[in-house]
């Protein structure tokens, strides 16, 4: 039997030698990664992510008055009245833009600790839903579950013995979601981060005939100081004042635990992820696409915007550019969608309007 030799594999291997030629195959001169950058037909041939106006969410602020009144830590953003909403929507509609979310900014003494307006069918929140669905429908309506809004303390649950309690703030967001569904709601978010949410109001929407109303979870959503300005914009920022979230959103040092929240949600009937906040969590979302192929979307939130416009109005960036290079990271990362301030600006570029 002829004797099998043993391969040394480190020796099979090809070692550049001093005096191997320069021009090997792979390598420079005879490769120039430069060649395919030189004309702006050639970088758009090779481009291997596009950022397209069917990518874009935008959120928009609601409050029961007639006047628009500006959000000062975001530029350029207000709290719209009805009429101003549904002007909006109409904006993004021919825009191209697929879905809104509105967002409430309630009126103070409307405010309690149960957050009962949350489950109110008249609610700021459902006469928008119900303005915008009436005057756009083809366009999707996106709105937030969670108590903060509407709560005199600014948590996203009920409150006993000092802990935002898990069950009973869940019997509450399924209601809250079932008022919004019948308002004309096509998209429930629930943005809590209570367990065993996107169970309950799957099966509370399906229980009353709303089978078909989509859910999109903000499933990895972090405990975040990028979250700021959103708070002034739906004044729930001097409720809470110097509490925090960490009892039930994420935190920012983990990465495994929003695997397991991501899974948790697509098994409990979510039709959508959401990670959130955005730009400092690409790895998240480049995770969440790569391990579970669903439809991905990450939320570049309120602070995210407010450090991108407030340096370009002071002329340290150039504005369009930056929010254009954010925007594409996220393509970059996987997402399938963003939810971003920019929206409406960034379609009018991506429009060329
Ligand atoms: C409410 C909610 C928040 C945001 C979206 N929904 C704030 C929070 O959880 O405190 C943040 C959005 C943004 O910062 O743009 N639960």
């Amino acid at each position: 039997m002829a004797e099998i030799a043993k391969v040394d594999p480190a020796k099979q291997r090809q070692k550049p030698t001093a005096e191997a030629p320069a021009r090997t195959h792979g390598q420079y001169p005879r490769t120039r990664m430069r060649r395919n950058r030189q004309d702006d037909w050639n970088r758009r041939l090779v481009a291997e992510n596009t950022l397209s106006v069917d990518d874009l969410i935008w959120p928009l602020f609601v409050h029961d008055r007639d006047e628009a009144v500006a959000v000062p830590s975001m530029p350029d953003v207000s709290r719209l009245s009805i009429a101003g909403v549904v002007e909006a929507a109409q904006q993004a509609a021919e825009l191209g833009i697929p879905v809104v979310a509105v967002f409430p900014a309630i009126d103070p003494d409307l405010k309690n600790a149960e957050g009962d307006e949350a489950t109110n069918p008249n609610n700021i929140v459902c006469q928008a839903v119900r303005a915008v669905a009436s005057a756009v429908p083809e366009i999707g309506v996106m709105c937030d579950v969670a108590l903060d809004p509407f709560t005199s303390h600014g948590h996203d649950g009920l409150i006993r013995n000092d802990y935002v309690v898990n069950d009973e703030t869940v019997a509450v967001l399924c209601q809250q979601a079932l008022i919004q569904a019948q308002a004309g709601c096509q998209i429930i978010s629930p943005s809590d981060m209570m367990d065993g949410r996107i169970g309950a109001i799957r099966d509370c929407l399906d229980e009353n005939g709303f089978e078909d109303v989509r859910i999109m979870a903000y499933s990895a959503k972090y405990a975040s100081a990028f979250y700021g300005p959103f708070r002034d914009a739906v004044g729930s920022g001097k409720y809470l004042g110097k509490a925090d979230k960490k009892t039930y959103q994420m935190n920012p040092a983990n990465s495994d635990e929003a695997m397991r929240e991501i899974a948790l949600d697509i098994a409990e009937g979510a039709d959508m992820v959401m990670v959130k906040p955005g730009m400092p969590y690409l790895d998240i979302v480049r995770r969440v696409k790569q391990e579970f192929g669903v439809p991905t979307f990450a939320y570049q939130v309120s602070g995210e915007y407010a450090m991108l416009s407030g340096a370009a109005e002071r002329g340290w960036m150039d504005g369009e550019r930056v929010m254009m290079e954010s925007l594409l990271s996220f393509k970059r990362a996987g997402a399938d969608g963003i939810l971003t301030y920019f929206a409406a600006k960034a379609a009018k570029l991506l429009r060329g309007a």
